[in-house]
């Protein structure tokens, strides 16, 4: 694709133009109710993330880039583009590109960072992207598309995948009666990726964190708790928080898997 103006277009002459706000829409299908993250659950995202709780696993994920080679740098599941721009931040030749479902979280992510673009996508499709030209996938708390993940990678590249590690946010699930935040599923990955890739590196990062009644209502409506609000009364339920501190732990599995040429 070529950007002319404020319009990419392609040899078979289709044309997508860039939103205001900078992302490009190149999704001309509908995706299942419940699946890209809503423009409420973005802001609680946002604002959540502002707050650093999550910082620590930003910064284990800035620690495994490779500034010598990583020269494209996909997000596959990117929301507001938080991870992807401390990344970013690491690798000061780098281009990011940010691929989401979801439009309201890509406004945001566009914004985030000079060297980022963001592009409207369903990951279960196959990706916008040539073969073999990422240096870099990054994936957080997103869906895992192998196939897609060992199509676009160059030989040489590096995956980064991160998700909850044991024991994440476990005190409020108990208290607030949360979808299972699960552990990640490593194994499962571990064997999705068998084919083409070696693991290299995983690390738990984990912290004990103090939550305001607002941490803990934002911290659950970014996620998928929120599309299930008013089953079980959960809404109510954290309306009612108001204990001036909740000590829980913040824990991330961090896998490094690099694609075999
Ligand atoms: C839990 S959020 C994580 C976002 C970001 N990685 C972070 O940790 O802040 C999951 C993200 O995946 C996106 N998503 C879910 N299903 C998707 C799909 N099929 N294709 C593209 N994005 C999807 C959602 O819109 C959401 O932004």
């Amino acid at each position: 694709m070529a950007l002319q103006a404020r319009t990419l277009r392609c040899s078979a002459g289709h044309s997508f133009d860039l939103a205001r706000q900078g992302y490009v829409n190149l999704l001309h299908a509908t995706v299942p109710k419940g699946t890209a993250d809503t423009a409420a659950m973005v802001a609680a995202r946002e604002a959540f993330l502002r707050r650093g709780f999550y910082a620590p696993l930003a910064h284990a994920l800035a620690a495994r880039v490779e500034p010598e080679q990583d020269r494209l740098v996909i997000d596959a599941g990117a929301g507001t583009g938080y991870y992807l721009t401390h990344v970013l931040d690491a690798l000061p030749e780098a281009t990011g590109l940010a691929l989401d479902v979801s439009a309201p979280a890509l406004k945001r992510a566009a914004r985030a960072h000079p060297r980022l673009g963001a592009v409207v996508w369903n990951l279960w499709q196959p990706w916008p992207v040539a073969s073999g030209v990422a240096d870099l996938v990054v994936n957080v708390f997103a869906p895992r598309n192998a196939d897609e993940f060992r199509r676009v990678l160059a030989p040489g590249g590096r995956l980064l995948v991160a998700g909850p590690g044991p024991g994440h946010l476990a005190d409020l699930a108990d208290d607030l009666g949360l979808l299972d935040v699960g552990t990640d599923k490593t194994e499962r990955l571990d064997a999705a990726l068998a084919d083409g890739f070696r693991l290299v590196d995983r690390a738990d990062v984990t912290d004990r964190v103090t939550f305001t009644p607002d941490d803990v209502r934002d911290v659950v409506l970014m996620g998928p708790n929120a599309h299930h609000l008013h089953r079980n009364g959960l809404a109510d339920r954290l309306a009612a928080v108001t204990d001036p501190r909740t000590t829980t732990t913040t824990a991330f599995t961090v896998s490094v898997y690099e694609r075999l040429g």
